[in-house]
């Protein structure tokens, strides 16, 4: 008896270790990430910290991962670089104006993508009273 005790912690362990990993290589959310894409070639300013789950918990995911079908698709992954769709462009200009000018329903270069998404919602939050980031170099503040 007691090695069939055993023998069923360690498959409990085995099971519950085989989810960790699935979820680690599927859709888990990583708490928080410095975005710095290799993407650009070459970096005119830091890379940018981003508490990705705090802002998962407040929007959801299809918000950011907007080609996904739903929030279940981007969690049960994989996930998609933004820049599988958004290429790098060094014509783009650092202004979210620019970039809005400039937008003609397509993907736009790498640049914009970020710069619409993080600092168009935080233009927009900032407004309502909300601590969101609107400096650049608030934003660009990796170490
Ligand atoms: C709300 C946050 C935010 C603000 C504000 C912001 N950026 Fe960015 N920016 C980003 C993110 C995220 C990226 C992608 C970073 C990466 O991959 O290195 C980026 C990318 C860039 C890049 C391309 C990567 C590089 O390092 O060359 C440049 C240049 C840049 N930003 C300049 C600026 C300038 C100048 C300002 C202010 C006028 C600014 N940004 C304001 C978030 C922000
Ligand atoms: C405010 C925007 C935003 C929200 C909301 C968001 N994400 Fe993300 N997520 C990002 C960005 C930006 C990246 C980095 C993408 C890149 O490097 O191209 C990322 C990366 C990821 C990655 C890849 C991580 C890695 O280490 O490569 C996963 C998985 C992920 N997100 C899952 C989720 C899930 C699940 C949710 C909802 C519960 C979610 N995200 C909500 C912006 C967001
Ligand atoms: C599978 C391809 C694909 C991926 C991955 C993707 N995008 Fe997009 N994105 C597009 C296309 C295509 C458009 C043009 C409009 C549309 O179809 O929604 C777009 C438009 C945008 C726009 C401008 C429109 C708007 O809603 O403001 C922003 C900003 C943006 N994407 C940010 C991102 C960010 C940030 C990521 C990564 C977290 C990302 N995208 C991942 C394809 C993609
Ligand atoms: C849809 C809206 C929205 C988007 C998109 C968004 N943010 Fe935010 N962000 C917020 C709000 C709201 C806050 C303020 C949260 C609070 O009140 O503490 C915030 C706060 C922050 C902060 C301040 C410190 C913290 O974590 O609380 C950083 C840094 C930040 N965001 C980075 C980013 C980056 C980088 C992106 C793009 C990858 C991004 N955000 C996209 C709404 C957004």
């Amino acid at each position: 008896m007691k090695g069939w005790k055993g023998l069923t912690v360690i498959l409990a362990i085995a099971a519950f270790l085989a989810v960790g990993y699935t979820f680690a290589i599927s859709g888990s959310c990583p708490e928080k990430m410095v975005i710095k894409d290799p993407a650009f070639g070459t970096f005119k300013k830091k890379g940018v910290p981003f508490s990705h789950k705090k802002h998962a918990d407040m929007y959801g995911c299809k918000e950011c991962h907007h080609t996904a079908k739903d929030d279940a698709a981007v969690k049960a992954g994989p996930v998609k670089k933004c820049s599988e769709c958004h290429k790098a462009n060094a014509a783009e200009k650092n202004s979210i104006g620019y970039c809005k000018r400039t937008y003609k329903g397509k993907a736009p270069g790498l640049k914009c993508a970020f710069h619409m998404n993080c600092w168009g919602c935080h233009k927009k939050a900032k407004k309502e009273g909300k601590k969101a980031p609107t400096g650049c170099a608030k934003c660009h503040s990796a170490k």
